[in-house]
C-alpha cells in the first residue's frame, strides 16, 4: 500500500508552488518521494521554498512568469536541461480578479484568462517531450490541472473571468484526456473549495463563518486535503483516472 502511493523516483514540476495551495502540494510531492520543482514569477519565494523543502527530500526552483506561451516554453526548456523525463506536471498557478459587473475590465480577462487557462495549454504542450519520456502504459505520466468549485457552481462572488476560466480548465481537461490518453498521459483536474492561501485571504476574512457554515463537512480545506489528492492522482494508485475533475470542497459543491 505505501508503494500504491509512492512518487519515490518520480519527477514533478508545481507551478504556482511557492506558496498556498501550490506549496501545499509541493511539500506532500516531497514527502511522498519526488524531486519536485516549484515555479513561481519570484525568484526568491521559490529558492525560500525550494531550500525549505529540501530539508524533507529534494526540491529545486525554477523561476518563471507563466502569462505568456514564451514562458510557458522557457521553463519547459529549463527543465528540459536538468531533467530527461516529466512525470507529473502540475498546472496550479493562478489568478483571480473581482469587480463588479459594470466596472469590470478588459485586463481582468486577460490576465486571468492568461494565467489560468492558456497556460496550462501552453505549458502542458511545451512539457509534453519530457512527459512522453516518462509514460508507461501501467504508470502513465500525469498533467493535474488546479481548476475551482467555482467552475462547477455559480460563485456569490463577481469573479466573472476567474469563474469562467475555471470551467474552462476543467473542459479543457477533458479535452486534453482523450487526445493525450494513447500517449499514456493522463490529465485530471482539482477543484478545491476553500483553502487558506494569500488569493483566499481577503475572502476569508470577510466571510469565513458563512463558508464554514455552508460546508457539509464544517471546515475550511487542510493542507493534507489538498496534498492527499494530489498524490492520489501523481502516484500508481491514480494510473486508470483520467478525465476526471475532482472536487476537493468538503461537499460544497455538492449540496
Ligand atoms: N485557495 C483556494 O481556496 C482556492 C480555491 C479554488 C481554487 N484555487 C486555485 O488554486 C490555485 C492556487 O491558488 P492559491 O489560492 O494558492 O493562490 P496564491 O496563494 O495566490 O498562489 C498563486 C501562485 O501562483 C503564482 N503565480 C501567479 N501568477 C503567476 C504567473 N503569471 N506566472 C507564474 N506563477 C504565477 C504565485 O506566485 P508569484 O506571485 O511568485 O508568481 C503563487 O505561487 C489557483 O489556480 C487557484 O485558482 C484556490
Amino acid at each position: 500500500m505505501t508503494d500504491l502511493f509512492s512518487l519515490s523516483g518520480k519527477t514533478a514540476l508545481v507551478t504556482g508552488g511557492s506558496r498556498g495551495i501550490g506549496l501545499m502540494i509541493a511539500r506532500g510531492f516531497v514527502e511522498a518521494g519526488a524531486r519536485v520543482y516549484v515555479s513561481s514569477r519570484k525568484k526568491d519565494a521559490c529558492d525560500q521554498v525550494a531550500s525549505e523543502l529540501s530539508k524533507l527530500g529534494e526540491c529545486r526552483s525554477i523561476p518563471a512568469d507563466l502569462s505568456t506561451e514564451d514562458g510557458a516554453k522557457g521553463l519547459a526548456a529549463e527543465l528540459a536541461g536538468r531533467e530527461s523525463a516529466l512525470h507529473v506536471l502540475v498546472n496550479n498557478a493562478g489568478a483571480n480578479w473581482g469587480a463588479p459587473l459594470a466596472e469590470y475590465p478588459d485586463s481582468a480577462w486577460d490576465k486571468v484568462l492568461a494565467t489560468n487557462l492558456k497556460s496550462p495549454f501552453f505549458l502542458s504542450r511545451a512539457c509534453l517531450p519530457l512527459l512522453e519520456k516518462a509514460a508507461r502504459s501501467d504508470d502513465p505520466a500525469r498533467i493535474i490541472n488546479i481548476g475551482s468549485i467555482d467552475g462547477l457552481r455559480v460563485p456569490l462572488l463577481e469573479t466573472y473571468a476567474y469563474s469562467s476560466s475555471k470551467a474552462a480548465l476543467h473542459h479543457l481537461t477533458r479535452v486534453l484526456a482523450r487526445q493525450l490518453a494513447p500517449r499514456r498521459i493522463t490529465v485530471n483536474a482539482v477543484a478545491p473549495g476553500p483553502f487558506e492561501s494569500k488569493m483566499m485571504a481577503a475572502t476569508l476574512d470577510r466571510f469565513r463563518d458563512a463558508i464554514v457554515a455552508s460546508c457539509p463537512l464544517g471546515r475550511i480545506g487542510e493542507p493534507d486535503d489538498m496534498a492527499g489528492v494530489a498524490i492520489y492522482l501523481a502516484s500508481r494508485a491514480g494510473s486508470y483516472v483520467t478525465g476526471a475533475v475532482i472536487p476537493v470542497d468538503g461537499g460544497i459543491s455538492a449540496c
